[in-house]
């Protein structure tokens, strides 16, 4: 602590006579936290919504999109490069409308029904828990599974429990077997609902604590397997609903409480992906970064009846949401991803890394064709979004010791937060030190001198990426992908203490030093 109050008072010192220099100054602490970062802040949601699922993740062995057992190559591969550590499924709202059985079986025997939450889509089953898991598998991916509070029953979602992970004889596992899968699948994330005051119900928090008891007691450990059980937590500033499951639950069988958080700022009129100005580029990283004393919020009432850090936060919904593409099913969310989107994600990731002693994962909104998006497809095609490069830049911090940091920079204005013209978060991992920066400025480089506690920390650096582009509204669309990728970047200079660098304007750099 004492090192720390030094560090920014000499971080302070250096700022008066050096700010005129430079536009920011950074102080990274090297000596370390000893917290590392969790990999599962980089983790994914995949809901029957749109074309997330069928045309995204799946196109079917018999298609002619080429496919990797059903799913599409493209984008198999891309999430294979992504190094996704988890992965929600089935929903979202879908999850309380989803009977896990129609998805089961030969699947031209499976039942077929309309996505009433998502534009009356027919949905036809064909990704069902064997599509979902063995996808989990082949890519490494931890499986989070959303069970059915809202319109199930505590005999399916036991019984769903049953078929996933057990390895005894019964009719629930041996049904799994006949099915094709002998042994059981791991399966540790289990969320009891989604969204339970809303689509997931309506309940009020004292309703909704007494169904996660009930459920959870039923929801049993088969085998090795052991379930980490998630309730269905608040949306963003409902501090009540975390109130009452933390003073209900806490103790009661639940590892995991969920938050949703989504970056919108007027839900009647959120305004398009593409094509915005300079105040309306401010208006959403203010919005994004808003995250921040909502996430403490939830913390301090976590706190107060959980003082031990016995239950995670998890954010398993975020990510920015916009007005779906014009000539678009307004049921699918479909929204095309900008620099502005790649920055609300480094933004919010350099967010999530202060607070990881309680968040413990977050899920972005959502993988494939839906809200703020890695991937995006048409029938044959597939861009990777500029998000989806902030994702892969940045997974160097996943499982890192997080090294704190102080950035002294101007802030803009804006009707909400501030918004700081340069952010910055760095890690440590098998000895190398990453330093992610980001200028958030609209149209103006900005220059930054990066220290260290230790003037030793570094001695060398080995390589450094940039994601930037001409204009923050800049995308990748299906005839111009690569409008947005990341590119090799030397605008730095090693100094005898650390380094300078000038960040091009909307940009994010990622240095690795050794
Ligand atoms: O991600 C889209 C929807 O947003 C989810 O289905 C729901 O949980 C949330 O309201």
């Amino acid at each position: 602590m004492f090192k720390r109050i030094i560090s920014i008072a000499s971080a302070l010192l250096v700022s008066a006579a050096a700010l005129n220099a430079q536009d920011a100054i950074v102080r990274i602490h090297d000596i370390g936290t000893g917290e590392i970062i969790p990999a599962d802040i980089y983790g994914q949601f995949s809901e029957h919504l749109g074309r997330c699922i069928y045309g995204g993740l799946w196109v079917g062995k018999d298609s002619s999109v080429p496919n990797v057992e059903g799913y599409r190559k493209d984008v198999f591969d891309a999430l294979k490069a992504l190094k996704v550590p988890v992965m929600r499924w089935p929903g979202g709202c879908f999850a309380d409308d989803y009977h896990w059985m129609d998805g089961i079986g030969p699947q031209e025997q499976r039942a077929y029904i309309s996505n009433n939450n998502w534009g009356g889509t027919l949905e036809d089953n064909s990704f069902g828990t064997h599509e979902f898991l063995n996808l989990c598998e082949m890519l490494d991916i931890e499986p989070y599974i959303s069970g059915n509070v809202g319109s199930g029953t505590v005999a399916e979602m036991a019984d769903w429990v049953e078929y996933m992970t057990s390895d005894a004889k019964s009719s629930m596992a041996d049904l799994r077997r006949a099915n094709g899968r002998e042994e059981p699948w791991k399966v540790k994330y289990f969320g009891i609902g989604n969204e339970a005051w809303g689509c997931g119900g309506s309940m009020t928090p004292e309703y909704y604590s007494d169904l996660f008891r009930q459920y959870q007691t039923y929801l049993r450990n088969f085998g090795s397997n052991r379930l980490y059980k998630i309730a269905s937590g608040a949306s963003d500033y409902d501090y009540n609903w975390t109130e009452v499951l933390m003073k209900n639950l806490t103790g009661k069988g639940m590892k995991g409480l969920s938050l949703h958080y989504y970056t919108v700022i007027n839900w009647g009129r959120k305004g398009a992906a593409t094509g915005f100005d300079e105040a309306g580029y401010y208006r959403i990283l203010s919005k994004a970064i808003e995250i921040e004393p909502v996430l403490v919020k939830h913390i301090e009432i976590m706190d107060k009846y959980d003082p031990r850090g016995n239950v995670d936060l998890l954010l398993d919904e975020w990510g920015t949401w916009y007005d779906v593409e014009p000539g678009t099913n307004p049921g699918h969310l479909y929204q095309q991803n900008t620099m502005r989107d790649a920055i609300v994600a480094a933004l919010n990731f350099d967010i999530f890394h202060k607070y990881t002693r309680r968040l413990k994962m977050a899920n972005i909104a959502q993988v494939v064709n839906v809200l703020q998006a890695m991937i995006l497809t048409n029938e044959t095609q597939m861009v990777l979004t500029p998000t989806y490069h902030v994702f892969e830049m940045y997974n160097v911090h996943q499982d890192a010791e997080y090294l704190a940091s102080d950035c002294i920079t101007n802030k803009i204005k804006t009707d909400r937060e501030l918004v700081p013209e340069v952010d910055v978060t760095a890690s440590r991992k098998d000895g190398k030190i990453h330093i992610s920066l980001v200028n958030t400025h609209y149209d103006q480089p900005k220059t930054v001198l990066v220290g260290f506690d230790n003037e030793k920390a570094i001695s060398k650096i080995k390589s450094a990426r940039v994601l930037t582009s001409a204009k923050p509204g800049d995308y990748n669309d299906f005839d111009n992908p690569g409008v947005v990728a990341p590119k090799a970047f030397k605008n730095y200079k090693k100094t005898t203490s650390g380094i300078e660098v000038t960040l091009p304007a909307c940009s994010i750099v990622v240095i690795e030093a050794e």
